[in-house]
């Protein structure tokens, strides 16, 4: 873990990202999971509404209610995938003067945001009263310091870049779903295999943050690592030719599959491969915690990093924020301090489908995908995800979702990449 996050640490640096944090409030409070009993409030904003997203969030609450007898876990979440509703609640709230007692907010170039909008207090002295200068790998604190203060704590380290594969659809077209195609061109032509043998939609989408994902993880695979970091620190050109191939992969890729997919979210895409209705979906390794939630047996589903990115771990972190202004800012941080302990980390990264950023957990403890990823956690190159805040603001993300929005229609190409270009200079 530790050699790991070494080099995560190193790649935020690199690219200027590093900070923690979110934001939030909402009044569709309500109880959930554990045994918070005590008199005050704290409300705690996420996007953790259901499924394996709740399971991990109701993991932390159980240790809350344990440690913060004094105070009562409020449920703000706001579903939809990646904060897509819940982000503007969060906005609004924080115009509004209304900060939620702590909310979920992604490290890096995202937290940036809050911390300029003066939206986030320093927790720096936090790390020393609960002892996470020494739980941390001190290269992860020395990323996460921004201007010698650090303003989030993280719970977790998510991968992006996998595939999640129904055994059984494949074996129509005799597709030997235990390894990854090689590259983005082998995968194509294995969906056009699926096609062939009668599966509509082969490959399995959402909207939005989705189609996000399957392009970064395309223009990762053409790319390679370098190169795709350079995509979001000003080091490679968007509009050269090798980014104009990757696209037309990605367009390609498109075409394979389903015609709702503007109208769905990740879990409904996650549903069709389930149901085998589908090969594919690509999204975050939370769909590992789904698969546990909804009693999916491991032998019914495989996984891969997207093809041609085997050797990388794109990355990305929740954490948690101490809001500027915030109701009882004590309650908030013993919810601060359960989410940065070993227990409230093991609570809630067993059900969430993420590693602890502590290095200190036994992957013993941790069902079989999570032992998968600590251990390419420490031997992959890492690489930040755009769409969940490690590379990108919350404005180029804006800018890039309503790129992607635009091409699941339009379907064209130039323009994609001049607008996906043009997010990363202006906004
Ligand atoms: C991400 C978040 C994950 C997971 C995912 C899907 O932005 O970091 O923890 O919740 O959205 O909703």
């Amino acid at each position: 873990m530790r050699g790991g996050l070494t080099k995560t640490l190193a790649v935020l640096s690199a690219a200027g990202l590093l900070a923690v944090s979110a934001c939030g409030n909402s009044d569709n409070n309500s109880s959930s999971g554990g045994s918070s009993s005590g008199t005050k409030d704290v409300t705690v904003f996420t996007w953790w509404a259901d499924g394996g997203e709740k399971a991990g969030l109701d993991g932390l609450v159980s240790v809350f209610g344990q440690d913060c007898k004094d105070y009562k876990f409020v449920n703000s979440a706001v579903a939809g995938g990646a904060g897509s509703n819940a982000k503007q609640v969060l906005a609004n709230d924080l115009q509004a003067g209304k900060p939620p007692s702590t909310f979920q907010a992604h490290a890096g170039a995202e937290l940036k945001d809050y911390i300029n909008a003066g939206q986030v207090d320093d927790v720096s002295g936090l790390y020393k009263d609960f002892g996470l200068d020494k739980a941390f790998p001190q290269n992860l604190l020395d990323n996460l310091t921004v201007d010698g203060k650090i303003y989030s704590i993280p719970a977790n380290i998510h991968r992006a870049n996998m595939v999640w594969v129904n055994p059984a659809v494949l074996k129509k077209a005799n597709i030997d779903a235990s390894k990854a195609p090689a590259n983005v061109d082998a995968w194509i032509a294995d969906l056009n295999k699926l096609k062939a043998a009668g599966v509509k939609a082969p490959l399995a989408i959402s909207k939005g943050f989705a189609q996000e994902m399957l392009v970064e993880a395309v223009l990762l695979g053409e790319l390679g690592p370098d190169k795709f970091k350079g995509l979001w620190d000003g080091k490679t050109d968007w509009s050269g030719a090798d980014v104009t191939s990757a696209l037309n992969k990605y367009k390609t890729l498109l075409g394979f599959t389903n015609a709702d997919r503007e109208a769905i979210d990740w879990p409904d895409a996650l549903g069709y491969v389930n149901k085998g209705q589908a090969g594919y979906t690509l999204m975050g390794d939370w769909v590992a915690a789904q698969q546990l939630a909804d009693k999916v047996p491991d032998s019914a589903y495989t996984y891969w990093p997207a093809p041609g990115t085997g050797d990388s771990f794109q990355f990305l972190a929740d954490s948690f924020t101490l809001p500027t202004n915030g109701v009882d800012p004590d309650g908030a941080k013993c919810w601060l301090k359960v989410v940065g302990s070993a227990e409230g980390q093991k609570a809630f990264n067993t059900k969430k489908g993420s590693i602890p950023a502590r290095s200190d957990a036994n992957p013993a403890d941790y069902p079989k995908y999570q032992q998968s990823a600590m251990a390419d956690w420490k031997k992959d190159t890492i690489v930040p995800s755009c769409a969940h805040g490690a590379a990108c603001t919350l404005g180029q993300n804006n800018d890039i979702l309503s790129a992607m929005s635009q091409f699941s229609g339009s379907q064209d190409v130039a323009k994609l990449q001049q607008q996906l270009g043009q997010a990363m200079k202006t906004s």
